[in-house]
């Protein structure tokens, strides 16, 4: 049964994949992109609810907001270091996070939310940004989360 799980959701993440290209070869501006990347990732994966970018604030150790789909969050610039986020804009790696409430280093933006998985953005090898999100389930990523995430981070690296 888990096998037939993992294989529908392989199935369903092919497909999703294909929005996402439609969405990246597009000629939208690059916000506009990505805001539309938050929106499907949001809508169609039923354990993403909350979808969101960060980036390098200028030459700052620190991450700004960016786009963004679920709910308002209070942590618009994150220190380096700082939360699940500002750790991998150190650790240049993909922190996945089963249950928050495990980790000391963690930043709430919403008590609903039960786990996070943040994936680093690379440009020309330097660390740039993370995709963000946070689910309401208790351990739901699995590596087509990962595989996904990463190729949706490996195409904005060429516009962005
Ligand atoms: N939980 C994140 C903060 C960002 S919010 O999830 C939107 C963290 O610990 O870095």
């Amino acid at each position: 049964m888990k096998t037939i799980k993992f294989a529908f959701q392989l199935l369903k993440m092919e497909t999703l994949q294909k929005r996402i290209d439609i969405i990246f070869n597009s000629k939208k501006a690059a916000d506009e992109k990505l805001q539309k990347i938050c929106q499907l990732l949001h809508d169609e994966v039923e354990h993403y609810n909350w979808v969101g970018f960060y980036f390098r604030n200028g030459n700052k150790e620190e991450l700004k907001l960016g786009s963004y789909v679920g709910a308002e969050t209070d942590h618009i610039i994150i220190p380096f270091g700082k939360g699940i986020c500002g750790q991998v804009a150190v650790s240049n790696e993909i922190f996945v996070v089963p249950d928050v409430s495990a980790q000391d280093n963690y930043l709430a933006c919403s008590l609903e939310t039960k786990s996070e998985i943040v994936v680093p953005i690379f440009k020309n090898g330097e660390n740039i940004g993370q995709i963000d999100i946070d689910s309401h389930k208790v351990d739901p990523f699995t590596q087509n989360d990962q595989d996904l995430l990463n190729y949706v981070c490996e195409r904005i690296s060429e516009f962005i």
